[in-house]
């Protein structure tokens, strides 16, 4: 087991990807902590993951709420002994539609949880982290930041500032022991997915994207779920303010 006895925190791990990053990570042994503002999904996660063998629990938090976020961190904290994996992975997308349609409101709520969350959660647990000497963050962008994807302009903005500031903190942190990397996934099957492919412009546009995917078909949230076991574990040991596409081959880039 490659994370044996570990404590990791997923962010908006209820369901979809953040639920996959759960499963792999409970596999390879961690005490997964699951945290997400919605609480029937991710109690049923728990239920399953504790009734299969392995240990998790959840917290009901909003990451865009420093001061929760970071009193929930302290509760996993003190309940399993340390934080030593963090992988923020909640994120909210709207319809897609063209920016010059897009309502302010929206690119506040994009960028509060998409971008700043990360940054809430960095704070968090980065000094719980330093006590046990080290640890390893994954945030979760998106390929859209990477090629410029239309109708969703914001959004790709916002996860583009995630590349920005784990390169930044790979650097600030890596003194300390702590490697910060990115997952940019291509086209996961979540709910996301499917409430994107909810209006026929957004089905038009992940069914099109989808049908030039080399590999032929959306990815599974397990499968980036294993990509967070390596960048999570020792297997990753000289890798940080790395950004990785799980994608199918959908971009190729590097
Ligand atoms: N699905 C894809 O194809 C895809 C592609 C690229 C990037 N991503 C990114 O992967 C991550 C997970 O996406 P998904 O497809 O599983 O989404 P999803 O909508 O299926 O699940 C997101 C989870 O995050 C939680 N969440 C949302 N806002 C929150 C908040 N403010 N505080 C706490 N929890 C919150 C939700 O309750 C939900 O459980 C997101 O960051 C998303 O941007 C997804």
């Amino acid at each position: 087991m490659l994370l044996k006895n570990k404590v990791a925190l997923v962010t908006g791990g209820g369901q979809g990807i953040g639920a996959g990053i759960a499963w792999s990570l409970v596999r390879e042994g961690a005490k997964v902590a699951i945290l997400d503002r919605a609480t029937g999904p991710a109690k049923e996660l728990v239920d399953e993951i504790n009734s299969s063998g392995g240990t998790a629990d959840s917290w009901q938090v909003d990451v865009t709420d420093y001061a929760a976020l970071n009193d929930v961190v302290g509760e996993v904290d003190k309940a399993w002994g340390s934080i030593d994996v963090l992988v923020n992975n909640a994120g909210v997308v709207v319809p897609p539609g063209p920016f010059m349609d897009s309502d302010p409101a929206d690119w506040d709520h994009i960028l509060d949880v998409d971008f700043k969350g990360v940054l809430h959660g960095v704070k968090a647990c980065v000094p719980r982290m330093l006590r046990s000497g080290g640890g390893a963050i994954v945030n979760i962008g998106s390929d859209s930041a990477k090629f410029g994807e239309p109708g969703i302009a914001v959004y790709a903005g916002a996860k583009g500032a995630v590349n920005s500031i784990s390169k930044s903190l790979a650097k600030e942190l890596a003194p300390s022991g702590i490697r910060v990397n990115v997952i940019t996934p291509g086209i996961i099957e979540t709910p996301m997915i499917d409430l994107a492919r909810s209006t026929p412009d957004g089905r038009a546009m992940i069914d099109g994207t989808v049908s030039t995917i080399p590999l032929a078909r959306m990815g599974a949230p397990r499968e980036v779920g294993d990509v967070v076991v390596f960048l999570a574990s020792e297997l990753s040991s000289y890798l940080t303010g790395q950004s990785i596409s799980v994608n199918g081959g959908m971009l190729m880039i590097g």
